[in-house]
């Protein structure tokens, strides 16, 4: 017999949805799986403001298809020049439910991102009395630093010291990807979370790199070791709430990506939920993914229960090659594209 797995309607808690025709190429398949997500702030130009935020939403449910149910919950991207009143504003009116880190140039669309951590205090002492969230891509940008020490140099200059003086700041370290912040998350208390992205749990960095590049494997933080990859599962595993899912499904057009000089991003909405769930079944924890998909995050967010369940079943099948953006006749290809997954919807 097939194994089933009914679980209620689980959220997204980190999720790139773009604009424009790429926004409506893609929604709909985090639509068919997720009640909630947490939209990410770097579109060109970001969204800083709370009437961008509010405008970006409207955009968002607009392209909602007809009749579906779905709350985009959104962020604000931190500048040095964030406006501390506006943010807690946003924040009151229930528009903004986390403001979001990007240090200075380390990763797509983050050239308005923070510089030094110390030009934002005043934002993340406000934050903290607010009891709003904090998201951080957790990445040194020094050029000195090699790209597979980025997060765990993160961790020790900016995160602890972050930490030691906001000590009420809740915060949520985005997209995991190392050891050394597993580490770090599981020794931490109840006020910092992280997420972390089906890739990472799948794959260690020789999928991305033997036997020829494979750019659509290539995101920030980019697939480490695999020491690193089960330090990821082993935490997994422990069905720790302080670890929940946001899939960090990042759609770039191919041409974008297979390119001498490829963006990072791993598309992942339209398998993303099926993905986790052939990864927690390879760790052996299928048990805890109804809590890492719809409880622990909301919980961190302060956020009622989705209504509704989603079903999984076992069955291999193929996701497309492509998805048509728009007029365009390209695309975004999706994570596994041209293999199977395990899982499947329905
Ligand atoms: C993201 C994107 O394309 O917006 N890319 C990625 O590799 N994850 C940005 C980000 O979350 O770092
Ligand atoms: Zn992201």
């Amino acid at each position: 017999m097939p194994r089933t797995i009914e679980l209620p309607k689980p959220d997204d808690f980190h999720l790139h949805l773009r604009d424009g025709p790429m926004l409506e190429a893609v929604l709909p398949y985090t639509v068919e799986r997720f009640a909630r997500a947490l939209v990410m702030p770097n579109l060109v130009p970001p969204v800083v403001t709370t009437a961008d935020a509010i405008a970006y939403r409207a955009r968002i449910l607009e392209a909602l298809p007809p009749g579906a149910p779905f709350e985009p919950l959104m962020t604000l991207y931190l500048t040095d020049t964030t406006d501390l009143d506006d943010l807690a504003d946003g924040h009151s009116r229930g528009v903004v439910i986390a403001a979001k880190l990007y240090p200075a140039h380390a990763t797509t669309n983050a050239a308005h991102g923070v510089g030094d951590i110390r030009r934002v205090a005043a934002v993340l002492e406000r934050m903290q009395r607010l009891d709003m969230v904090l998201c951080i891509h957790g990445e040194v940008t020094r050029s000195e630093v090699d790209i597979f020490d980025r997060e765990a140099v993160f961790v020790d200059e900016v995160l602890i010291p972050l930490r030691r003086d906001f000590p009420e700041l809740r915060i949520v370290l985005e997209h995991i990807t190392s050891a050394h912040a597993a580490a770090f998350v599981e020794a931490a208390d109840a006020r910092l979370a992280a997420t972390v992205t089906p890739q990472h749990l799948l794959l260690d960095r020789n999928a991305m790199l033997v036997g020829g590049i494979r750019p659509h494997l290539y995101c920030l933080p980019v697939l480490k070791a695999r020491a690193d990859r089960e330090a990821l599962r082993r935490l997994v595993a422990t069905g720790t709430p302080k670890v929940f899912l946001g899939t960090d499904s990042a759609p770039h057009p191919r041409h974008a990506k297979e390119s001498a000089c490829g963006c990072a991003g791993v598309f992942s909405a339209p398998l993303a939920l099926e993905a986790y769930a052939q990864a927690f079944d390879e760790i052996g924890c299928l048990g805890h993914l109804t809590d890492f998909a719809a409880n622990h995050g909301r919980r961190f967010y302060r956020l009622p229960p989705n209504e509704g369940t989603l079903t999984l079943h076992e069955e291999a099948w193929e996701p497309p090659e492509l998805i048509p953006v728009g007029g365009d006749s390209e695309g975004v290809r999706p994570f596994f594209a041209g293999e199977r997954v395990r899982w499947r919807l329905g």
